[in-house]
């Protein structure tokens, strides 16, 4: 099964109830597509968005590791609390520093969450992948937000991670990511080798987001 993460990011429209609406349009078009949907809201209503949508949840970035003592910082036992299913790690906007890496993959995978750790190249993705994260992601930095694709603007890059992740005998989905806007540009992704997309702009800019999602899902399913 492929799989569309949409990452909310904080953008305006899904804050609040808007964030319980988008993840039910997830929710609903994964369901009827046969696609594995995820959603990642703003990181204050993770537990809201898991307990009544029933969607596929992950936090959008997890950066402390430490216990008790650490205000404000969100960790994988808050993220497991709050009942998500998973995290996304070292997105473009929220960089962790690789030692961390090393040891909040483990940490996140050991309280049965899943994880989706971000790269900007083929080589870190293939790096990363030796953590046993269950998803790895492409995202050139440049191209987040742009609505150019990836997979148009640098097929090679997708081609390129998919073949180095792979060499080092990664098993999970890799997706790619920035500046997916339409169906074609994820079926583009998905002849480029990709087991899936990542998408934030489109998809919260939408004006009908259940539409917007089906038609990404679409070419995933
Ligand atoms: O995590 C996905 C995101 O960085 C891509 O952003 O707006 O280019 O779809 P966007």
């Amino acid at each position: 099964m492929r799989t569309i993460i949409v990452n909310c990011k904080n953008y305006p429209e899904a804050m609040g109830e808007g964030a319980v609406r988008l993840a039910r349009a997830v929710k609903k078009i994964s369901d009827d597509l046969g696609v594995e949907g995820v959603v990642a809201p703003p990181t204050p209503m993770l537990a809201l968005v898991a307990s009544i949508t029933g969607a596929r949840v992950f936090c959008q970035a997890v950066g402390g590791e430490a216990g008790d003592k650490t205000t404000g910082a969100v960790i994988p036992e808050s993220v497991k609390a709050a009942g998500a299913s998973g995290a996304m790690l070292n997105h473009s906007e929220a960089r962790v520093p690789p030692g961390v890496l090393a040891r909040l993959v483990p940490r996140l995978a050991g309280l049965g969450l899943d994880v989706c750790i971000c790269a900007q190249t083929s080589q870190e993705a293939a790096e990363l992948a030796l953590l046993g994260p269950k998803y790895v992601a492409i995202e050139p930095p440049e191209l987040i937000g742009s609505g150019v694709a990836v997979s148009r603007a640098k097929p090679e890059l997708v081609e390129r991670t998919v073949a180095a992740v792979r060499e080092g005998g990664f098993k999970g989905k890799i997706l790619c990511g920035a500046g997916i806007v339409t169906g074609e540009d994820v079926e583009k992704a998905v002849r480029l080798g990709a087991d899936g997309v990542l998408a934030a702009s489109s998809v919260v800019k939408a004006r009908d987001w259940e539409s917007k999602v089906r038609e990404l899902a679409r070419s995933l399913s």
